[in-house]
This record gives structure tokens, C-alpha cells and sequence, in this order.
């Protein structure tokens, strides 16, 4: 039977309310027992459930649960059925838990390979990102389970990442990083969205009502309810104001009196309120029709948080070294294969159920193997040149060394962001020293986020990236290291040559209170796009230890109409003498616009498994966004009239097909031309060319009169044009054309019968009262 809702909310007095809005412990909702409305219990996310026993304690060991691969990981498997599969898992932990919601995903933009929470995060596209979230979303709550789509909006940085306001036009917000959340809430509807910490142009996310209210829920139809980041609340009236449901931690009396005496004083509208517990209501009663307790499946949990490991560590680096060979001697060297890095500091922190180490994986794949083990480099920041002598000494007696590299926790954590992009001062000389006295040396990487490499790259023969793997990563690593698995995992961000490369380097991390996001839309390989700079690795990169050929690729129509998109086709052939998995992944590249745009953009992929010899079409659709970009004076999302590339590729740098289509837009948009419109823009505007049209050219008439010799303007034949380039060293026109037509007609007031911008205004009444 459905429950009314309104009608519990009418039962409810004004302190119910405003304490329903506000959490009862670190973790749970406040229960109202009178009317026999539970408590919601929430739990960190986002790869794996942090139950702590204790809702009231927020930092209590939690309660084992699987540790999965941190997104990072998980985005570089490209496999949006394995994300669900992964959200389906989770769910279940949550259910064996007593959890009712889980405070993940995270759907922030890698604006900087800096960010401290990057690990957390999927990936610079926000395409992928978006695919990504709305399928782990997706899996969760198929279980009725619910999640918390974090941390809207724009956080993307630790320093200051309480305080911060990151300064982002509206065109940038809205391309890169908004879509991964739309994408999200359209699709999936997550159950919460979590606002974040930081401010947006100078407001609190916590009270930000176009983002909260505007964007979010009128806009995008979001059916949940936002709850806060924890202690992201500075004034509770305010955010209530601006669409923030739900603030936690609590409990919080003095905020929840606050709330009241807003209400009473007629500062808030109790209907503001009464949505804001309705939205909570609605989730609260939804939560409890999932009954919790019983088990979950730990060893189909492991093994699933393997299977994601396989797909997502990412072969960077192949001169033929890798797969292993049985019989030989195996070099072990670096601390992380005695003590696996999986995962990443702060509140994603999980208990893991068990822990699959990477020595001993080693062990268990290679029994003809002899392995022996160093240790390389200590936890801490020292330097100590005797573990990189016993490491020499071990890698010159054996046939190969595999150097296991962690980036420390001190480097790369939430809460504060990485100062550089390089490992450890020990770790570089290590990969040096080794790699000098054993030419078949493998990096095997457990990172969050991408490292320099240039100072050793070149000396080593094979790179495997493992992330931060999870808890059964040590066991993938020893799959794809001896082949028993073929790697199929591909960058989804870039890996750059040095830090002052990256797109945001001059901009970050802001001060004073304030980042600004100069690059605009050019982060990640759009950046390095546009500037054609070489990278390290680009996204989408991956290598297999097979290979694929793209053939036939094919548009549904080379001349469609926006509205109803594009299909491309295209044939993958495993050419290779192993069974592998390849990623197609589509760009979008405009040959045209009014507003600059990206040299190309990911607007589709799919991933597909080939036997050798084995050939599948592929098939991706592209709608209307893949082809849209966000104008800010229209003020919504537009897809321009022209031609378009479609570039069919195995990474973003590595473009295989490239078809020419055309696009109709059926837009009819309506016309922005107002005041300081400028000459060239009226002639692009449909409406503005008619009406300026002959008007036009007796301005360039007397332009050209008024700026050239006198006397010498008029008579074409006698090359006047060459008088006026002589005379200004230029053609005016060309400056007049981005100049508003009233100040070019300024100029010629003298000749004109009413005042420049009176006659302007006259234009812009005829093209506005145009259909
Ligand atoms: C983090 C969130 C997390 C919350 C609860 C905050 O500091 O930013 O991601 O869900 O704590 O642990």
C-alpha cells in the first residue's frame, strides 16, 4: 500500500521537521517513533561498504567488507556492466550491513592529476564519467539499496577544499563539470546527491539554489533528496533556502532550533521545509521496504573484485618482456608486493575481507619459478642507498626483475592534494639502479592518479599501471604478468610528461579563496588537443598482448538531422594469436563553430571480447548531445549546422576511421542579438542579416570613405583599397567586424539622421519582433 506522505508530513510539528533534516548521529536519519518512521543508516563509499559499528563515531575500524578497485581502477575497465555487477555487489554488503545507503559514486572531473581524492574519482572525460556513475548507481539500487552521487559540484581539489570557491564560467560548468552528474541523475536517479564542501563563484555548494534547486532538480528532475558533505553546512537556513535537504553530521540542535526559528519568524517558508521532508520521507520509507542483515558471499565478492582488477590495470608499456615465462629467476623488488597498496586514505578507507598478496600470488602462478624478494624502499620519505644495493645485487643474479612501486600515502591521500607528480626519491633511483644492471626489468605501478616516468621510462621494457587494485589486485597483477589473463584496461585519463604540462598547472590550487578554472573546457586530452602536445600516454590508451584490427566502419546517414542521431558501425578483428578484449571508442570533432570547441570529444565506446581470428561489428549511438555544446547566450545546449568528423579510435591519440557527416539542426533559436552585438554577429544571426543586411553595406561604404585619404575613396578601379591600406597599414574592415555595430556607427554619426543608439535600437526591435 502506498504510503501518504502528505499526510505524515500534516501530523509532524515544526521540530519533527527541522530534525528530520538534520542528522541524529554521524550516520543515520533521526527516527520519529511516534509516527513510526525509521532511521536511515548512510556509510562511506564508494568502492567498498565503511560500516562502522558505532553511528555515533566517525572514525571506528569499520566492519570487514570487500574492498573493490578505487574508480580509477574501475573507470579504466570501460565496462559498464562490470560497474553495475560491481554496484550490484555492493549492495549486497550493504544489505548484510545495515546499511541503507551508500555514500558513493563519485562523479568529479580530474581537473589536475594533483587532486588528492583523483583515486576516487572516474576520469577528465565527463562522457565516460557520466556512463560509469549511471551504471554503478544502476546496480546498487536495482537491490534497493540507495547511493549518494558525490560531490556536486566541482570539487576537484583538496587544498582549501572546505572554504574554496571555484571560479568556472557557465559554459565550462556545463560541458565538463556538470554532464557526468546529469548524465547520473537523468538516467539513474540516484537516491541522494551530495553536495560538496567548496564553493561555486563565490556561493557555498551547500547553498547554491541554482545548482541545488535550478539545475539539479527543476532542470535535471532530480527525485531525491541532496544531503550535505560532512560539515559542509555554514548557515542551515540559507541551505535549506537553496535546496540542501538533508545536512550532516549530526546531531546539530543549535541548527535544528535555527531552522525553527526561521519558520517562526517567517524568515523561511514552512513549505520549503515540508519539500525538504518530503524528499527525505519519500527515500526514508523506500529504504526500509529492503530489509537488511543476513550475509554476503565474501569469496564471489573477492573474486568479482579480481575480475574488475583484471579489466582495469592497464598494460602501459610493452617491448615484448611481458607475459612471463615460467623457469626462471624472478627478482621481487619493492615493499608493495609484501604489502599490497589497494586503496587510497581518508573516508573510502576499507576493511577488507582478506587481501590478496602480490608476492604470494607470484608464488602461485609461477611454482617453476624461483622468486626472490627486497624490499627497495621504506614507508617514509628516507633515503637509504643500502636497499637499493641489496636490490642491485638481487636483479643481477636473476633473469628478471619486477619492481613493485606504491605511491605512499604521505603522497597521495584524501584531504590533501600531491605536490608533484613523481614517486619517491628512493623509488625513481631504485627503477635506475635496477634497470642499469637488468635490462628485463617491469614496472608494476599502485597509484591513484598518473606519475612522471621520463626520467626512467626509457630504461625500462614494460610498465604495468595497477592502481590502486583492491583487495584482490596482487592476483590480477600475477594474471596479466604471466598471461593468463590478457590486460584489456585503458587510460581514462591522460598521463602527462611533467607537471607543467598539465591543463591547469598556472591555476593551481588558487588562493586568496579562490581557484580559478582558467583552462575553461580544455582539460585532460582536450587540452593537450588543442595545444598538440606530446604526452606521456594518452587517454584511452592501453596495450593488449594481442592485436586488433578496425575495418568497415559505417555512419546509419551521412546527412542527419540532430534530433535524431547518428549510428556508427565498426568491425574489430582480434588479428593476434590470444583471446583479448579491445575498447572502440568514438570522438566527435566539429568542423564548425560559433564558439571554439574542443579539437575532438569521447561521445561513445563499447568494449568487446574477440578469439583470435574473431571479428564483431560494433555498434554506438550518438544522440543530439554528442554533437551539442553548451552556448551561454542562448543559454542552452545547441548543435550547430555543418559537418562533422566522427573519428573511430583505440585511444584518443590512436584514431583508426574517420567519417564525414552532416548535421540539420532543428533548433530554432531564439535571437541573442542586443546592444553591443557586433557586426559580424548580426551578419551570422538569420534574423539579424536581413534586417542589417543593405544597412551593412553602406556602413562599409562609409567606413571605408571615412578612414581613407581624402578624396582618393570611391573609385575602385583606381585601387582605392590600396590608398586606405596605406593610409590606416591595414583593411578597417576587418577591425570594424568585431566592433557592435552602435560603435561603428558612432563613427558616422555625423551623416546619420538620429543618434547611433537610438538607430540600433530600432534594428534590434524589428529582428526581435522576427519569427
Ligand atoms: C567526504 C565524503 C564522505 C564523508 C563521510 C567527507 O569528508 O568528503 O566523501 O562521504 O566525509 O565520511
Amino acid at each position: 500500500m502506498a504510503i501518504d506522505i502528505q499526510s505524515i508530513i500534516s501530523q509532524m510539528t515544526l521540530d519533527e521537521k527541522a530534525a528530520l533534516c538534520t542528522g541524529a548521529s554521524n550516520w543515520s536519519t533521526t527516527p520519529i517513533e511516534r509516527l513510526g518512521l525509521p532511521e536511515m543508516i548512510v556509510s562511506d563509499g564508494p568502492h567498498g561498504v565503511r560500516r562502522v559499528p558505532d553511528i555515533h563515531s566517525m572514525g571506528q575500524h569499520s566492519l570487514p567488507a570487500t574492498c573493490f578497485p578505487t574508480a580509477s581502477c574501475t573507470a579504466s575497465t570501460w565496462d559498464v556492466d562490470l560497474i553495475k555487477q560491481m554496484g550490484v555487489a555492493l549492495a549486497e554488503e550493504c544489505i548484510a550491513l545495515n546499511v541503507d545507503v551508500l555514500l558513493g559514486p563519485g562523479a568529479n572531473m580530474k581537473r589536475s592529476p594533483l587532486g588528492g581524492r583523483n583515486f576516487e574519482y572516474f576520469s577528465e572525460d565527463p562522457f565516460l564519467a557520466g556512463e560509469l556513475a549511471a551504471n554503478f548507481i544502476n546496480g546498487v539500487q536495482s537491490k534497493g539499496v540507495g547511493t549518494s552521487l558525490k560531490h556536486y559540484a566541482a570539487n576537484n581539489q583538496e587544498f582549501q577544499r572546505f572554504s574554496i570557491s571555484a571560479e568556472i564560467d557557465e559554459r565550462t560548468l556545463r560541458e565538463i563539470y556538470l554532464p557526468a552528474f546529469e548524465k547520473a541523475v537523468k538516467t539513474a536517479q540516484p537516491w541522494t546527491v551530495m553536495c560538496s564542501y567548496n564553493k561555486v563563484n563565490g556561493t557555498f555548494a551547500s547553498e547554491h539554489y541554482q545548482l541545488l534547486t535550478k539545475i539539479l532538480k527543476d532542470e535535471w528532475g532530480f527525485e531525491g533528496f541532496v544531503v550535505s558533505d560532512w560539515g559542509a553546512v555554514r548557515n542551515r537556513v540559507a541551505a535549506l533556502k537553496a535546496g540542501l535537504d538533508w545536512e550532516m553530521p549530526g546531531p546539530q540542535d543549535l541548527r535544528v532550533k535555527a531552522v525553527v526559528e526561521a519558520v517562526r519568524s517567517g524568515d523561511l517558508n514552512e513549505a520549503v521545509l515540508d519539500e525538504s521532508v518530503r524528499r527525505i520521507l519519500r527515500i526514508v520509507l523506500k529504504a526500509k521496504e529492503t530489509p537488511k542483515g543476513g550475509d554476503f558471499d565474501v569469496d564471489a565478492h573477492h573474486e568479482l573484485a579480481h575480475k574488475i582488477a583484471l579489466e582495469g590495470i592497464v598494460l602501459l608499456k610493452n617491448d615484448g618482456l611481458l607475459p612471463l615465462k615460467d623457469h626462471q629467476h624472478i627478482a621481487v623488488i619493492g615493499r608493495s608486493a609484501e604489502s599490497a597498496h589497494f586503496q587510497g586514505g581518508g573516508s573510502s578507507h576499507i576493511n577488507p575481507t582478506k587481501v590478496a598478496m602480490p608476492f604470494k600470488e607470484l608464488q602461485s602462478h609461477a611454482e617453476n619459478a624461483e622468486l626472490t624478494y627486497a624490499e627497495g624502499y621504506p614507508t617514509d620519505n628516507s633515503f637509504q642507498p643500502g636497499m637499493i644495493d641489496e636490490a642491485v645485487g638481487l636483479a643481477q643474479s636473476a633473469d628478471v626483475a619486477l619492481l613493485y612501486i606504491a605511491l605512499p600515502t604521505f603522497k597521495e591521500s584524501e584531504g590533501y592534494d600531491r605536490q608533484d607528480l613523481d614517486l619517491t626519491k628512493q623509488q625513481i633511483a631504485l627503477i635506475k639502479a635496477v634497470s642499469k644492471v637488468q635490462p628485463n626489468t617491469v614496472v608494476v605501478l599502485n597509484n591513484g592518479a598518473p606519475v612522471a616516468m621520463s626520467e626512467w621510462i626509457h630504461d625500462v621494457p614494460a610498465v604495468l599501471e595497477g592502481w590502486m587494485m583492491g583487495q584482490a589486485g596482487g592476483a590480477a597483477l600475477a594474471d596479466i604478468l604471466f598471461g593468463r589473463v590478457n590486460p584489456s584496461g585503458k587510460l581514462a585519463e591522460t598521463f602527462p610528461l611533467k607537471l607543467a604540462d598539465t591543463p591547469s598547472h598556472t591555476n593551481w590550487p588558487g588562493g586568496a579563496g579562490k581557484v580559478h578554472y582558467g583552462e575553461g573546457i580544455f582539460i585532460g586530452y582536450r587540452y593537450y588537443d588543442a595545444k598538440e602536445m606530446p604526452v606521456l600516454f594518452p587517454f584511452g590508451h592501453g596495450l593488449s598482448y594481442t592485436t586488433f584490427k578496425y575495418s568497415n566502419a559505417k555512419v546509419s546517414s551521412t546527412n542527419f538531422k540532430d534530433t535524431d542521431g547518428l549510428t556508427v558501425t565498426v568491425d574489430v578483428t582480434n588479428t593476434g594469436k590470444l583471446a583479448g578484449k579491445e575498447t572502440v571508442q568514438v570522438y566527435v570533432h566539429d568542423q564548425k563553430s560559433d564558439l571554439i570547441r574542443p579539437v575532438k570529444e569521447l561521445k561513445g565506446f563499447a568494449k568487446v571480447e574477440l578469439q583470435p581470428g574473431e571479428t564483431k561489428t560494433v555498434s554506438i549511438y550518438l544522440d543530439f548531445r554528442a554533437f551539442a555544446y553548451y552556448h551561454p547566450e542562448h543559454k542552452q545546449w545547441i548543435a550547430e549546422d555543418g559537418d562533422f568528423d566522427i573519428l573511430i579510435g583505440a585511444s584518443s591519440a590512436d584514431i583508426r576511421s574517420s567519417l564525414t557527416v552532416t548535421l540539420q539542426s532543428t533548433l530554432d533559436l531564439p535571437c541573442v542579438l542586443d546592444i553591443e552585438s557586433t557586426m559580424r554577429e548580426w551578419m551570422a544571426d538569420r534574423r539579424g542579416r536581413q534586417v542589417l543586411g543593405t544597412l551593412y553595406e553602406q556602413i562599409e561604404t562609409q567606413v571605408r570613405r571615412l578612414f581613407a585619404g581624402e578624396g582618393r575613396y570611391g573609385n575602385e578601379q583606381a585601387g582605392e583599397q590600396v590608398v586606405e591600406k596605406e593610409v590606416m597599414g591595414m583593411d578597417i574592415m576587418d577591425m570594424m567586424i568585431d566592433m557592435p555595430v552602435v560603435s561603428v556607427l558612432m563613427f558616422q554619426q555625423s551623416s546619420l539622421t538620429m543618434p547611433a543608439e537610438e538607430m540600433v535600437a530600432g534594428l534590434l526591435r524589428q529582428v526581435h519582433g522576427m519569427k
